[in-house]
């Protein structure tokens, strides 16, 4: 048994790996030793009585990755579905080193986030075309032969609910094409959650601006997408016209640091509607302002569920239950 939140897996697939006792405690934060989790977790969230030596690992490689929905989303689904299958957090310093480790069948699918979709994709054995154009993964399924496939679920998540959100209704794109065409798309961020951003955007016909902290980066992005770069500072001066996109792929923002936002009030001004990928707050300080000043606003939630549902087909094989998981995520 392993302490801490490095150990934790080790607490909850006890029973698919022979062991005889796992710990949980009966209250929150009342640990014996660090890193338990309540007996209501390994039942509730972990569907622990169902784990047994078939059961397939899933998980989410990250760094932080404690904050992560996805456990909740996917051990629900799987109950929901009679898969035998569970869905931890995995918090993972070198991704080479984790999947160096981790090689056995068992684990079967990860989902992937900060800082680790770019190299993750360079561990993949295949890798589908549209995650190799944005250079980045957030999704590897391990297939019966031991090898790794990557693909980017982040793209289609991001992108339709961002359409969604510009035309107000369920169906994003309709039979006369995006509602992203000919706009002016504004990334901040140049990571994997920014990389897919920008390449959906200019997949859909949008004219593509990246600003990001290290210049480098967006300069590379930008080039990639035949876009414009800007530094952070420019931002709160870049008005060149009004009814712009804003989406927002950086953590700042996301808590603990909630009163961080990466653009001035006013000049959200000229944006007819503002993207955040956080979805932990739901509402961050740059959507909140965004509302204020009468911007359209789309949440990382929208993201988050709209990129599980690929995944979890991929995972599973299953269609995605898609009432289910918004009804998860709602109390988000
Ligand atoms: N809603 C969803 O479903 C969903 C899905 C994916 C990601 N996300 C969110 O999107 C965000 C980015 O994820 P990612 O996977 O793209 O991460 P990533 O690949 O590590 O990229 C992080 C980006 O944020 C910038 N950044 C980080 N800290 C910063 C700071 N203090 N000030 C300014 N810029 C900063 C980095 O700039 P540099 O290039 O200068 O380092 C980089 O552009 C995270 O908050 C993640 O939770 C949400």
């Amino acid at each position: 048994m392993v302490m801490g939140e490095r150990g934790l897996m080790s607490r909850i697939l006890c029973p698919k790996f022979g062991g005889y006792l796992t710990f949980g405690t009966l209250e929150e934060g009342k640990v014996s030793a660090p890193g338990q989790p309540t007996i209501d977790e390994l039942i509730s969230l972990y569907n622990f009585r169902s784990i047994d030596a078939d059961t397939k690992v899933f998980g989410i490689i990250g760094k932080p990755v404690s904050h992560s929905k996805s456990p909740k989303l996917y051990n629900r689904a799987f109950k929901e579905d009679g898969v035998n299958g569970v869905f931890v957090h995995l918090l993972v310093d070198d991704v080479n080193k984790f999947f160096d480790t981790y090689s056995s069948p068992d684990f079967s699918g990860f989902s992937c986030t900060i800082p680790h979709k770019e190299v993750a994709l360079a561990r993949c054995d295949e890798v589908d075309p549209v995650a190799k154009s944005i250079g980045a993964v957030n999704c590897l399924i391990r297939r019966p032969d031991g090898k790794l496939f990557g693909c980017n679920t982040d793209y289609v998540g991001a992108i339709s609910s961002i359409e969604i959100g510009l035309q107000g209704s369920q169906n994003g794109a309709t039979h006369t094409g995006s509602p992203l065409a000919g706009k002016l798309f504004v990334v901040i961020g140049a990571g994997g959650a920014g990389k897919a951003l920008a390449y959906g955007a200019k997949e859909k016909g949008a004219r593509v601006v990246i600003a990001n902290r290290s210049y480098d980066r967006a300069r590379d992005l930008a080039e990639l997408v035949g876009g414009q770069a800007l530094t952070l500072a420019e931002l709160n001066s870049f008005h060149p016209e009004t009814g712009m996109i804003l989406a927002n792929t950086t953590s700042i923002g996301m808590q603990p640091k909630i009163e961080e936002t990466p653009i001035s009030k006013e000049a959200l001004r000229n944006y007819e509607l503002v993207f955040d990928a956080i979805y932990t707050p739901k509402i961050t300080r740059l959507l909140r302002e965004a509302q204020e000043v009468g911007s359209k606003i789309v949440t990382g939630v929208e993201m988050f569920i709209g990129q599980a549902y690929e995944q979890y087909e991929r995972f599973t094989g299953l269609p995605a239950r898609k009432q289910l998981f918004r009804d998860i995520m709602a109390d988000y």
